[in-house]
């Protein structure tokens, strides 16, 4: 195992009928921002029960963060939050609406150019000070409600914001709030975080059974409860259990100690910007290609992948990697979420716009071994097309 600091300090706040708490979770004098996406809080009414917990505390609201947030959005929010002092920022929202508040918290007491910030990569912004922030999560997917990360949009890129400053202080994980999702984004949703713990798991062997066993777990949640939480939307116990899953596939813990890869969410971030493919769509497209031109680094991982998670023990070496490709092709699939570039309407000739992109921004040695270039990009396209 490598060595590791492993330290989250996000209180989660989980279940049914819990929103009450946020009197005792948002700090008494606060004067809040609440921010929000497109309409769906407001549309199925959590933004009125939120409001309501929130009392006498002075309460301002920012909605329109869009998916995929966009740097010039969420500049508006920053500017209210300088305007009026704001001390406390609450997202109501899935990942995108908690990403862009978490760039709000890092930029608004930031004195430099907030464009900077997003260039960074992954590693921790230069900031001494974040302003705190609260969640009420609607989607389960990113894992954002438990981690330092962020991703927003701006000029075609998306771009990875990270600090440590930026943890939730708490968040509210109801997951009946998350029955009013589209189908199409509760499958998202499960793809998204199934290839969270694959980025983690799936490089190469550092004996760490504990990180490994955890995400053999998790992946093997997702594959039981996301089909039974898709056909019975209303399945509390299916969805509570999405909604953990999620959360554990991205809050540092399977990540401790190993090899991570994020080929597939970089090349998937270049699909999201430039086509407008959903984030998780963009994942089930890249990686069952990107395993069938890295097996060789991966041989190890896959074959455990194989025989721990799908059971498969016949056959060849190759021929086990080659099924345990397919059957992540067919589980992404029978969720409802195309694998080919070609079903999402984009030509086959823009994959040379999107190698510029990953060019443009320097996404050239990627993967856990750093020798995933340009040329071995092109090839995963093409494979995906
Ligand atoms: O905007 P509203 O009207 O709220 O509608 C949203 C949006 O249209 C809707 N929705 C959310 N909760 C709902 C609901 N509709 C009905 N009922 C509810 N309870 O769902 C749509 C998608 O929301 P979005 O927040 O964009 O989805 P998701 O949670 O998948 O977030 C995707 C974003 O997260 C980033 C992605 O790049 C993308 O920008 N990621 C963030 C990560 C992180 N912070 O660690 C890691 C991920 O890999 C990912 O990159
Ligand atoms: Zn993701």
């Amino acid at each position: 195992m490598q060595n590791f600091d492993y330290h989250n300090p996000t209180h989660i706040v989980f279940g049914q009928d819990r929103l009450a708490e946020l009197d005792q979770l948002v700090p008494a004098q606060a004067n809040v921002l609440v921010l929000y996406g497109g309409g769906s809080v407001e549309r199925f009414g959590t933004l009125d029960a939120v409001l309501a917990q929130l009392g006498s505390r002075r309460v301002t609201t920012f909605g329109g963060i869009e998916p995929n947030p966009q740097f010039d959005t969420l500049m508006k929010a920053v500017e209210i939050v300088r305007e009026q002092e704001i001390d406390f920022l609450l997202a109501l929202g899935g990942g995108s609406v908690m990403d862009g508040t978490k760039f709000v918290a890092a930029a608004a007491p930031y004195q430099g150019d907030a464009e900077s910030l997003l260039s960074h990569g992954f590693a921790p912004l230069p900031i001494e000070r974040s302003i705190p922030l609260g969640v009420v999560a609607t989607l389960p997917a990113t894992g954002s409600e438990m981690n330092m990360g962020a991703v927003v949009s701006h000029n075609g890129g998306k771009f990875p914001v990270m600090s440590p400053l930026n943890f939730p202080k708490f968040s509210i994980l109801d997951p009946s709030l998350t029955f009013t999702l589209p189908r199409k984004q509760v499958a998202n949703g499960v793809v998204d975080a199934f290839v969270h713990i694959l980025e983690q798991y799936v490089t190469y062997p550092v004996n760490a059974p504990v990180q490994d066993r955890t995400a053999e777990g998790l992946l093997q949640t997702l594959i039981e409860v996301g089909p039974v939480t898709l056909e019975q939307p209303e399945n509390y116990d299916a969805r509570a259990s999405l909604v953990w899953t999620a959360t554990w596939a991205l809050n540092g813990f399977i990540g401790a100690g190993v090899p991570q890869d994020w080929a597939t969410h970089m090349i998937g971030h270049e699909l999201t910007a430039l086509f407008g493919i959903d984030h998780a769509q963009t994942l089930a497209i890249v990686q069952p290609s990107l395993w069938k031109l890295r097996k060789q680094q991966k041989r190890e991982k896959l074959l455990q992948y194989a025989q721990r998670v799908w059971h498969i023990n016949a056959g060849s070496d190759d021929q086990r990697i080659d099924a345990a490709i397919d059957k992540t092709r067919e589980f992404f699939q029978s969720l409802g979420v195309a694998t080919r570039l070609s079903e999402y309407g984009v030509e086959r000739e823009r994959i040379d716009d999107v190698v510029n992109a990953l060019q443009t921004h320097g996404m050239t040695a990627l993967s856990e071994t750093g020798d995933l270039d340009l040329a071995i990009s092109r090839q995963i396209l093409e494979d995906a097309y």
